[in-house]
């Protein structure tokens, strides 16, 4: 039983409509709820920064899009659910990141690349108006990921390239620092469906087509009523083919209820009827999702509060998470290195004077904790723990009072010699100490 680890971000710029509820958050949702998956799914707010100038309008959409999400039945108490500017370790990891990401790989990305080639068809500077936060903003999705050491994560496919170059960081971080890093996975879902907008063109908040999710129930009729359609009369056969107002259909209703609306079109239907039809099909699902949503954005200290609350559950993993990363890229307490000059003080030798506790969450959902000197040899592993908490809670005593603790913690810990792990440990301790009495000199 081994769980994947599912990540997932929504960046807060706008208000969600029919083509993203169709086209991630209701796939999203249904997944969340299948067994054996971890899953993760943030507000991306530090990303809305880089197009959104306007601070109300990037925290109307931060509440807009918690309360769409959980409206629509996303559990929170399942999955964890926050929003990116609540974990100050992502920002923290993209500059680890940031320093070693090649230049040339940011030069490549698509986003940037379409801003440069619209300045030279103009014949402006190539990066008139870029920001920086644009060039960047691949560096900044690699650490969202990264962070929780997602496996999988879910896109459009204009974000692949976006994945991959997570991938590459992660590689080259993990070339020069170790194994810490999950190279991640792009999952397009081929089966979900992208939905055309008022004009025929897919849904898109950028050709301003789009039906806002939880528009008022009237507002949405007199949206439908909008759709192109062609010019056939009542009692016309219509062609289902390249009908916008057909396929949006389909993306709500069952295959039988597809198919007489199909039988409709061949036999003539009224545009007017079938506007009616795919109104009141859309309502069905939409509307007990409505009244919830409504009550959400009516309360927003509730949807502030559940936010907190995810942003708690996250910092379980990312704080241990980073402490482990500045460890691991050099950035440490000074007593923690055989640089800072004592000599040891027991049999141990030298190697096990850089000995670090590493935190960390397996596949089977449980937290453990292992104990590494600098060459990477184990010297303590801990069994599962149900909560980092606990784990952490381990740690500490260890740290605090060294073999005198392993008596109490034996049971959790995997059989090693106890002894043998003590007397480093112990050594290891006093040369903290010895430390720290040097540099308060
Ligand atoms: N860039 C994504 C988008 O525009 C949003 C996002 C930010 C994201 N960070 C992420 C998606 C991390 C997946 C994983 O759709």
């Amino acid at each position: 039983m081994s769980t994947v680890r599912v990540l997932t971000g929504i960046t807060t710029s706008g208000t969600p409509h029919l083509g993203n509820y169709v086209g991630a958050i209701r796939p999203a949702i249904a997944a969340s709820r299948a067994a054996g998956v971890q899953s993760y799914y943030f507000l991306a707010d530090y990303h809305a920064l880089i197009k959104v100038g306007d601070p109300a309008r990037v925290q109307r959409s931060t509440l807009e899009i918690a309360a769409s999400w959980i409206a629509c039945g996303l559990d929170p108490e399942r999955v964890t659910f926050y929003r990116q500017s609540d974990i100050p370790e992502i920002p923290e990891l993209t500059w680890f990141l940031t320093c070693v990401c090649g230049k040339g790989l940011l030069n490549r990305a698509h986003a940037y690349k379409a801003a440069v080639d619209k300045n030279n068809a103009a014949q402006v500077d190539p990066d008139a108006d870029v920001t920086a936060g644009l060039f960047m903003y691949p560096v900044l999705m690699a650490a969202d990921i990264l962070m929780f050491n997602a496996h999988r994560v879910p896109v459009g496919r204009d974000q692949i390239q976006h994945i991959e170059m997570a991938r590459d960081m992660a590689s080259s971080f993990n070339h020069l620092y170790g194994e810490q890093l999950v190279l991640p996975e792009a999952v397009i879902e081929a089966q979900v469906a992208t939905l055309p907008g008022l004009d025929g063109r897919k849904m898109s908040k950028s050709y301003d087509n789009t039906i806002p999710l939880f528009a008022p129930a009237a507002q949405m009729r007199r949206q439908i009523a909008a759709i192109v359609t062609d010019s056939r009369a009542p009692g016309e056969p219509k062609s289902t083919d390249g009908s916008a107002l057909f396929q949006i259909y389909q993306a709500f209703a069952s295959a039988e209820e597809t198919a007489q609306l199909a039988q409709a079109y061949a036999d003539g239907i009224a545009w007017g009827d079938a506007k009616q039809v795919l109104f009141e099909r859309i309502d069905r699902e939409i509307a007990p999702m409505r009244e919830r949503y409504n009550d959400l954005i009516a309360h927003p200290q509730e949807v502030e509060r559940l936010l907190l609350i995810g942003a708690e559950k996250a910092r379980q993993l990312s704080v241990p998470f980073m402490r482990e990363l500045r460890h691991a890229v050099g950035l440490r307490p000074l007593s923690s290195t055989s640089a800072s000059g004592a000599a040891p003080s027991s049999a141990a030798s030298d190697k096990t004077l850089d000995l670090s506790f590493k935190q960390y969450r397996e596949a089977d959902g449980r937290f453990y904790f292992k104990l590494v000197d600098a060459s990477g040899q184990v010297w303590l592993q801990s069994l599962g723990f149900d909560n980092p908490r606990d784990a952490g809670q381990g740690i500490r005593r260890l740290q605090q009072e060294g073999s005198a603790a392993l008596p109490d913690l034996q049971a959790q810990l995997q059989s090693a010699d106890l002894a043998a792990v003590g007397q480093v440990l112990d050594a290891w301790r006093e040369r903290i100490k010895l430390a720290a009495a040097q540099q308060a000199k």
